[in-house]
């Protein structure tokens, strides 16, 4: 990792977000510590330690110290919300109540259930297969895959919400599809406020696709989001060339906005150039969810 980030980093959590602290009598939390517990949570989904052997300044990956000081320098300027991230890191490692959830969702042959670790070979199978990851920058391996699956099994207790596991009747697991919130910033109108908007994702294996399960699932997660959560409103993006993945959103009702360089990829990636999408609650009420 660059020693520049390492600095910025240290700086950040160890100097700059402290002396901040003394001013802010509504922040929850003042010292380094705390500082480096929450933004580490929040970059990594979870403890930090599950992912990251300590000290975090010099193990962690590079993106994921990225994304941590991100979220830092967006708490300092008012763009993220430390009391939710704070609560969030908390319910992570026991210390807040988990927000309540549904059981599952469904919609005849279809349902959307928490993960369960018979998931775990299906999940990988699917990070592992060229035709469902070209529009990923890369394929995962099987810990990777099991890394990604309890980040978003974490997020339910955290948000209330969150990438379920998606079965069709007599096929079982086929991918997942689901909320999360924006933690990494990302260049569009609202990108810059981690934490604050919530992204629909979804992938099956291609032994789904094909029949419209996705746009149904998602349809469910719309609904859920909108209905029950509040989420007043939710985008959805993925590689310009991803043309599947943006008619499922089309299909869902919702707006191409500009599309975006994704920061996580280097200029000249295939995959750099983001089609971005965008529904709010009033929208999808209005029926436009039901776009054909
Ligand atoms: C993106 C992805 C979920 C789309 O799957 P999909 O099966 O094409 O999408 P749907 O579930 O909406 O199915 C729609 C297709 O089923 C058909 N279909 C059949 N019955 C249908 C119904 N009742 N309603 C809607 N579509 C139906 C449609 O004709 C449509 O095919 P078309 O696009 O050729 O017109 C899938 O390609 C995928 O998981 N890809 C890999 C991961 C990925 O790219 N994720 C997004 C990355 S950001």
């Amino acid at each position: 990792m660059p020693e520049a980030e390492r600095q910025l980093w240290r700086d950040l959590v160890e100097r700059r977000l402290p002396d901040a602290a003394r001013g802010r009598a509504d922040w929850p939390v003042g010292l380094d510590h705390c500082f480096a517990r929450i933004l580490l949570d929040n970059a990594c989904g979870g403890p930090w330690r599950d992912d990251i052997p300590p000290p975090a300044w010099a193990n962690a990956p590079p993106d994921t110290l990225r994304m941590a000081i991100d979220l830092g320098e967006a708490v300092l300027t008012g763009r993220a919300d430390l009391a939710r991230l704070n609560r969030r890191s908390l319910v992570w490692r026991g210390k807040a109540k988990a927000l309540p959830a549904p059981a599952a969702l469904y919609d005849r042959d279809l349902l959307l259930r928490p993960w369960n670790p018979q998931d775990e070979a299906p999940f990988a199978a699917l990070n592992a297969d060229p035709e469902a990851m070209r529009y990923c920058p890369a394929l995962r391996s099987p810990e990777a895959s099991r890394g990604e699956s309890r980040r978003y099994a974490r997020l339910f207790a955290a948000d209330g919400f969150g990438p379920w596991a998606l079965e069709a009747e007599g096929q079982g697991f086929l991918g997942f599809v689901g909320g999360m919130r924006l933690m990494r910033v990302l260049p569009f109108p609202g990108g810059d406020q981690p934490g604050a908007l919530v992204e629909i994702a979804y992938r099956l294996a291609p032994a789904g696709w094909g029949r419209g399960l996705a746009t149904r699932a998602a349809r469910l997660v719309l609904a859920d989001l909108f209905e029950r959560c509040p989420i007043t409103e939710v985008v959805g993006f993925t590689a310009l060339s991803n043309v599947p993945s943006q008619r499922v959103m089309q299909r869902l009702g919702m707006q191409r906005a500009a599309d975006f360089a994704h920061p996580a990829l280097a200029v000249g990636h295939p995959l750099r150039t983001h089609a971005l999408y965008r529904i709010d609650a009033a929208a999808f009420r209005a029926g436009e969810g039901e776009a054909a």
